[in-house]
């Protein structure tokens, strides 16, 4: 049983919670279970409980329940379930409006569902013959997300867009043959194409990109001598359940389908009492806009959060070849298409890295020589979601930094190249001979639920400022920094600026250090470009977080999710944009941030056949939250080592 109400659901509590839904009379032979997540406690009920439980150990646990999304596949029903597997009662129920809210994510069988709806169409069949195409079972087809855009017939539908690629044989790459030039819309509870939108007829790039396999014409280089890493004595790193301690640092690990790793109550103990930083972080949501408007791809937004569970999509990472070292793994239990448990294995890696120097110096006037050495604390996780891989890395620093790196690698979404040879075409790249690579976004949202030395937190926007000569700058030498209080919600939603150093200083107004200053995080954004969708455009709606870099709100347990709670097939005003219309107070209140960040993809040739990992991520550093380096105590490298 959970010791603590933020630990992660197990396999029991899923099996638990499958029959309380089933004797309540919820689950019917088309039922599926697209969401299955722990509905955790109230983040003022969780403080309020550890507070009691540090003054009477025996406490009561919290009620414990589980949020289930359940689609009916034979009448596209879906129903909200919420469950408390302690008194095992469903608590409520409601019917969602698809039409309104947008649709449960698409599931795994899915996938497998289109292959034969498609292979069955006559209409498309056709086209693939007059393509030359002549065995449909040879061609795969990938499920993609259908956004929203008004096309009439489509409203209250669950659906999906298919685009195809041609498999040569049983091992082949088959991103690398793109059928292009048709699109199929599909109706995934009446089981039917609704409309197929034959373009024009493109060849299929056939050269083979196989480079999971053995190529006698590029064999490996000889040149690498092994490099171990060894901790003899084991890591520095202590885990008691969900709970991981660090040298100072601790923090709980949890998991769901829809974000992946979470990491909740994030402290650094400082002076021997714990201080809190981050009650909750995560990446929310996760967007893949394309930015080529032709008739067959228009429409090609991936949310891989919302739409697609990436957290359900997280691989088993094997010793040796995803981590190096002295690792510890954590397995990730979700629910599958039919709500029972499903163990990913080895989804979570812990781990910690020697990081290089982290303070020195050599003093010219006392002779002394100081060096230290910078670790950091590893916890990742990787997720493949069709064509693409992605790495979500949190670093935690030996001085108190905070990072995230999210690394993007695996195969680029191809198209045939409209115009081999002529680099015109303004919406893509030709990355290989015939082989297009549209561009596209890949655009992140970190939720960072703050909880600074308390629940009393406040944003301010710190920008450098240059400053004109003037009897008080006489030489022009002079600048400085201005810092504009964010007060409102609206004020919250913010731009990065790397022209002027903008960063977001999160600090508690009630709490100071040795200086009198509010203690402070940083939050350093990478600044890179923003949605570069037009505003009238279906995504700029549907993913209206991705517009600013920044987003503050007033906490609120049900605010979870940067796109809204159901993100498919979405319309848009159900997320962030609209719930900063209430314009709360964040000024000195509990608040969340809601960070935007990626990549902004040309690909290049470099990117084909596999694309080597590019990363994106952010910085959140300590500003006066200590009173000076936190890490003067740092002992000297060990001597066997540094001579
Ligand atoms: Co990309």
């Amino acid at each position: 049983m959970p010791q603590h109400p933020l630990d992660r659901l197990t396999g029991a509590e899923l099996e638990l919670n499958r029959t309380i839904l089933d004797q309540a009379g919820l689950i019917g032979p088309a039922t599926r279970f697209p969401l299955v997540l722990l509905h955790e406690p109230a983040k003022r009920d969780v403080l309020a409980w550890e507070a009691a439980t540090g003054r009477a150990p025996d406490q009561q646990a919290l009620d414990r329940q589980v949020r289930t999304v359940l689609l009916d596949r034979a009448s596209g029903q879906v129903t909200e379930v919420v469950t408390s597997l302690t008194s095992q009662a469903v608590v409520s129920r409601r019917a969602v409006d698809v039409t309104r809210e947008g649709q449960p994510p698409i599931l795994s069988e899915e996938f497998d569902l289109v292959e034969k709806i498609l292979w069955a169409d006559p209409g498309w069949c056709a086209a693939m013959a007059r393509r030359g195409l002549a065995d449909p079972a040879r061609i795969r087809v990938s499920a993609l997300s259908a956004g929203v855009f008004d096309l009439p017939g489509e409203q209250g539908r669950r659906l999906v867009r298919c685009l195809s690629f041609l498999q040569l044989h049983d091992d082949d790459n088959v991103w690398a043959h793109p059928v292009d030039g048709i699109v199929a819309y599909v109706d995934l509870i009446s089981c039917e194409v609704i409309e197929l939108i034959d373009d024009r007829e493109l060849s299929v790039p056939l050269a083979a990109a196989d480079f999971h396999l053995d190529d006698p014409a590029v064999p490996a280089r000889i040149s690498q001598r092994p490099i171990e890493i060894r901790q003899p004595e084991g890591p520095s790193f202590t885990i008691d359940g969900n709970l991981v301690s660090w040298e100072k640092w601790q923090f709980r690990i949890g998991f769901d389908q829809v974000e992946g790793l979470t990491l909740h109550q994030l402290g650094f103990t400082d002076g021997g009492r714990g201080r809190p930083i981050i009650y909750r972080a995560s990446v929310a949501e996760m967007v893949v806009p394309y930015g080529d408007p032709s008739p067959v791809r228009f429409w090609q937004n991936y949310f891989d959060a919302g739409e697609y569970s990436l957290g359900k999509e997280a691989n088993t990472l094997a010793l040796g070849c995803d981590c190096l070292g002295e690792i510890r793994y954590f397995d990730a239990v979700v629910a599958d298409d039919d709500g029972r448990p499903r163990t990913l294995a080895h989804a979570i890696c812990l781990h910690e890295e020697d990081y290089g120097v982290l303070w020195k110096h050599t003093d010219m006037y006392n002779g002394s020589s100081s060096v230290r050495r910078q670790r950091r604390l590893v916890i990742s996780f990787f997720i493949t979601v069709g064509n693409y891989d992605y790495g979500f890395y949190w670093y935690l620093y030996l001085d108190g930094t905070i990072e995230l790196e999210c690394k993007a690698t695996g195969v680029v979404f191809a198209s045939a190249y409209p115009t081999p040879g002529d680099a015109s075409y303004p919406w893509a790249s030709e990355i290989a001979p015939g082989v297009g690579a549209p561009f596209h976004q890949h655009l992140f949202s970190a939720r960072l639920d703050m909880m600074l030395d308390g629940t009393t937190n406040a944003v301010d926007e710190v920008d450098a400022v240059r400053v004109p000569v003037s009897a008080a700058n006489p030489y022009g030498n002079a600048f400085t920094r201005q810092a504009t209080r964010l007060r409102t919600e609206r004020d919250g939603a913010r731009l990065a600026d790397g022209a002027v150093g903008r960063t977001w200083h999160v600090s508690n107004p009630a709490v100071h250090n040795a200086m009198g200053q509010p203690v402070a995080y940083a939050l350093h954004p990478e600044g890179g470009p923003a949605l570069l969708a037009d505003p009238a455009s279906s995504i700029a709606r549907r993913a209206a977080f991705t517009s600013r870099h920044l987003w503050v709100t007033a906490h609120d347990d049900d605010q979870r999710y940067p796109a809204g709670a159901y993100v498919n097939q979405n319309p848009g005003g159900t997320g962030i944009d609209s719930w900063i219309e209430a314009d709360r107070d964040i000024d000195g209140t509990d608040i969340v941030l809601w960070h935007t960040f990626g990549l902004t993809h040309f690909p290049r040739p470099e990117d084909w056949p596999i694309m080597p990992v590019d990363q994106t991520g952010f910085v959140l550093k300590p500003v006066g939250f200590f009173d000076r380096n936190p890490a003067l105590d740092v002992p000297p490298p060990s001597a066997g080592h540094c001579r």
